[in-house]
């Protein structure tokens, strides 16, 4: 079988990444240089600051990439790069960089949706059968995206506050845990239990929306009353509580979106994809109700941001004939 062989960029946020990646299925190498260092003492992404470390490493990235997967640009057989959603500065870098290569070595451009990458994460695990739901669950995004083939996407569900990541990483500075707290209380909740109970908003209601800011609120005052009380909370059991609310409304509405929507499979994916609770929980649920719908969770280390996933979903984007054009702008609003 013919070999193509996409160089994929990456830099919506604050990963520096270059992949190589064969037929979208197969990763050559993959390169991920992350700047959380940098902003942990902010407390967050400073968008400057991730803009001018993306700057410093693309290149060492874009030749670390090509050096591990043993190829030439003349291998290539398309450049793809995530043009939105995520920060402007932060994304112009990678296009700015996909355009030179894709001029300078007569190759054709593929702009690739971010959301779609981590969604493409889950490809490495299994074929796409549709219809499809995924659950996708990262720092700036919680949704659930129905697609009837490749390329119809339908959002049957969002968060109307807050996303998941969002919470975790704000709920996270309250215990005094680094940017991005999101691993570090997954751990800590393995070690809790939930005995505080906190509010699981809108489970029960009849949609397939989110919210988490109520869930965020509870847990800030929880933390600051016992505080004033001169008291201490148990950090494992925090974090368990907290988890295990963000866990149950997930799992409830992905199994409710099920229930409407018949389909062949369920994707997990986006940086909250690998959290440990959410993960077996599903599997749990799945296996109870939905047991002839397949599931993929996109691997745990592809679940952050890293551009083999966007290699992949660049891949099928170039076999459906998706091409831009050198004018080709960041768009951190993006949508699909
Ligand atoms: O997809 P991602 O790398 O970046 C965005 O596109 O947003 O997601 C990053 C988010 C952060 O909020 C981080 O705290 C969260 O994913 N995260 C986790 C876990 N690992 C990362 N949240 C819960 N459990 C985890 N194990
Ligand atoms: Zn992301």
């Amino acid at each position: 079988a013919e070999k193509n062989l996409i160089l994929a960029f990456e830099t919506s946020c604050d990963e520096t990444s270059v992949a190589v990646v064969e037929n979208g299925t197969k990763i050559l190498s993959n390169i991920v240089a992350t700047q959380i260092d940098s902003h942990q003492r902010f407390g967050g992404v400073v968008p400057e600051v991730a803009s001018r470390h993306h700057i410093e490493w693309i290149t060492r990235c874009t030749d670390q990439a090509l050096a591990e997967a043993n190829v030439s640009y003349d291998d290539l057989a398309g450049v793809a790069v995530t043009y939105g959603p995520g920060l402007v500065g932060s994304l112009l870098i990678g296009v700015t960089a996909a355009k030179s290569t894709a001029w300078a070595h007569h190759l054709p451009l593929i702009p690739v949706n971010h959301m779609t990458g981590h969604l493409y994460a889950a490809r490495y695990v299994g074929e796409f059968k549709y219809p499809q739901m995924a659950l996708l669950v990262s720092g700036g995004h919680t949704e659930l995206v129905y697609m009837k083939s490749e390329h119809e996407f339908e959002i049957v569900g969002e968060t109307r506050d807050d996303a998941a990541g969002e919470a975790y990483d704000k709920i996270g500075r309250v215990l005094g845990v680094n940017y991005p707290a999101g691993k570090t209380i997954d751990e800590w909740a393995a070690k809790g239990k939930d005995t505080f109970h906190f509010p699981r908003a809108m489970e029960k209601e009849d949609n397939l929306d989110f919210s988490f800011s109520g869930l965020k609120s509870a847990f800030i005052n929880t933390v600051h009353n016992a505080e004033q009380r001169g008291e201490k909370l148990n950090k494992y059991d925090l974090a368990a509580s907290f988890q295990q609310s963000v866990v149950d409304v997930l799992a409830e509405k992905t199994m409710r979106a099920l229930d409407q929507y018949p389909v062949k499979q369920l994707i997990l994916a986006g940086g909250v994809a690998a959290n440990h609770g959410l993960r077996s929980r599903l599997e749990h649920d799945m296996q109870k109700y939905h047991p002839d719908v397949t599931m993929l969770q996109a691997p745990l280390k592809l679940c952050g941001d890293n551009a083999a996933m966007i290699g992949a979903a660049g891949y099928m984007d170039y076999e459906h004939g998706d091409r831009a054009k050198l004018d080709l702008n960041a768009e951190p609003g993006l949508m699909y």
